[in-house]
């Protein structure tokens, strides 16, 4: 087999919560996919714990490692052993622990004779710590000449404009625009991944009605049954804005709304028209906004942050913001982001509503259904949450049947946990990808492969927050409205937008939040 060269894979953070939940795994998958590409590897997992603690702590997980569903368990379990053999710890906290972690993997490249391909950095790590890091590497562990460097960073990429740029310079001092991958693992789920390719491969169906004249409102939501217990610290300085619709939900917006390039697998292409997307962005203001806060909140926040028993907390814990965009193809449709924790269900979707006299593409499905007219034309792009992914697209069955990637998305009969926005599942064409991944696998897989589309490139981060900090900033203003948290929270989505301003339409169960602490 011919050699295409080694790399090393250096996971700092490697016993945090994330490791353990998702990048080790995700590593491993790497490595059951390459195992016989001809690139060789080792699994280098660092964190600032001694050296016999931590590694007993991260062999811990790796041997937890499952098995993709798709893999023998005979097969499986051999390459699980290799991975286990190639893996190891280090304590990374001064810079000659750096030193020896470059020295080991020189001395490895040289008794093994290979060559090598590069080395992938994942900081799984608080940003406050990056900067010392990028120089520790920058200073000492880059690769060889002509062999390729990539740092993955993990959210929060600042909380403001200001705070963004500054990260961005202090990156910027140590690494070139093209080493940086900055996650949003959003853009890993499946079903925003495939966001572009459907828009692609169903050109024909989509050019006439994906505009103003056909598509009533686009809804994307991300409902969170979990509160922010144990993170209030995180979630004080955040808030849902900055915490998932600056972000992820703005990405998954990018991708709705950008002008299809010709070419969607250039990646350069698909980055600058999702950065030309946002000069059409219309800066919401403050009165685009609803803001909540779960009831238990403020007294979460008081006791994991010590603070006095009249604190009060306006942290919004819930969101629902208008944005517009002044293009030709939009102007004057809604897209609704919506986002919050403690609420009553467990769900985010995309849901693109057509308006009723949009035209039925496909008269024939129309017929099949049993139908004379066109009914209610919707296209939901179900993203899942959580573990709850249940990744599918969903197309009404009289708008037109849609062409999928055969082998990667199948159709289904059925699929539990989908939201149907009031259509029975027969009124649908119903898809699911043949093999659901992690959105984590998804992403170290494209960084393995230097795939920069499904990442955040410093422009790309620029600009949302040049979008969003002004809002922000009017913001701390208003006053969240109380809500109680759980099962009583579904009808917190049911705010009213007058032209482009939103306010709740009910008054019960939410109130607003007491500013003088009763
Ligand atoms: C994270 C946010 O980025 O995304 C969390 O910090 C949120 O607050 C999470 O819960 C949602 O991601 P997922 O994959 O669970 O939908």
């Amino acid at each position: 087999k011919e050699s295409r060269g080694h790399v090393s894979v250096v996971l700092l953070g490697a016993t945090g919560d994330l490791a353990k939940k998702y990048l080790w795994e995700g590593l491993f998958h790497l490595y059951l996919d390459q195992v016989s590409s001809g690139h060789s590897f080792t699994f280098h997992g660092a964190a600032l714990t001694a050296h016999e603690p931590g590694q007993r702590l991260m062999f811990e997980v790796l041997k937890k490692l499952a098995c993709p569903s798709d893999v023998s368990p005979d097969r499986c379990a051999v390459v699980k052993d290799q991975f286990l053999k190639l893996s190891r710890y280090h304590q990374l906290k001064t810079s000659e622990n750096y030193t020896v972690l470059n020295r080991e993997i020189e001395t490895l490249l040289q008794q093994e004779g290979l060559e090598e391909a590069g080395r992938i950095f994942y900081f799984s790590v608080p940003p406050f710590a990056y900067a010392e890091i990028a120089r520790h590497i920058n200073g000492s562990c880059r690769p060889r000449p002509g062999a390729w460097l990539r740092v993955v960073l993990e959210k929060p990429f600042g909380h403001d404009l200001k705070s963004a740029q500054q990260l961005a310079i202090e990156l910027r001092t140590f690494f070139q625009e093209e080493e940086m991958y900055r996650v949003d693992h959003y853009l890993g789920k499946q079903a925003v991944a495939h966001i572009l390719p459907f828009r692609d491969q169903n050109r024909q169906f989509l050019d006439p009605i994906w505009n103003r004249h056909h598509v009533e409102r686009v809804e994307i939501v991300l409902k969170e049954t979990l509160d922010a217990k144990g993170r209030t610290s995180f979630y004080e300085q955040y808030g849902v804005i900055r915490d998932v619709l600056q972000n992820h939900l703005t990405e998954v917006l990018l991708y709705l709304a950008m002008e299809l390039p010709a070419n969607i697998s250039s990646a350069e292409e698909v980055l600058r028209r999702k950065l030309q997307t946002f000069k059409s962005l219309q800066g919401p203001e403050s009165t685009s906004a609803v803001l909540g806060q779960y009831q238990a909140y403020a007294s979460q926040v008081r006791e994991e942050l010590q603070k006095a028993p009249d604190y009060v907390s306006t942290t919004p814990t819930f969101a629902g913001v208008l944005i517009q965009l002044g293009s030709l193809r939009w102007e004057g449709v809604p897209f609704l982001l919506t986002s919050g924790k403690a609420l009553d269900e467990r769900v985010g979707y995309v849901h693109v509503l057509f308006k009723n006299r949009a035209y039925c593409t496909q008269r024939e499905s129309l017929r099949e259904a049993g139908q004379s007219q066109c009914g209610a034309k919707q296209i939901v792009f179900y993203i899942g949450h959580g573990e709850l992914s249940c990744p599918a697209v969903l197309i009404s069955r009289n708008l037109f049947k849609p062409i999928m990637p055969e082998g990667s998305w199948k159709e289904v009969s059925d699929r539990p946990q989908l939201r149907l926005f009031g259509l029975p599942l027969s009124d649908y064409y119903v898809y699911s990808p043949v093999k659901e991944r992690e959105a984590y696998s998804v992403l170290i897989s494209s960084i393995f492969h230097g795939r920069k589309d499904s990442f955040i490139t410093t422009e790309n981060l620029l600009a949302s927050w040049e979008f969003w900090t002004p809002l922000l900033d009017s913001l701390t203003q208003q006053v969240p409205r109380l809500y109680p948290g759980g099962l009583e929270n579904q009808h917190l989505l049911d705010f009213e937008m007058v032209g482009r301003e939103l306010s709740f339409t009910l008054e019960e169960p939410v109130e607003l939040l007491h500013t003088d602490g009763q």
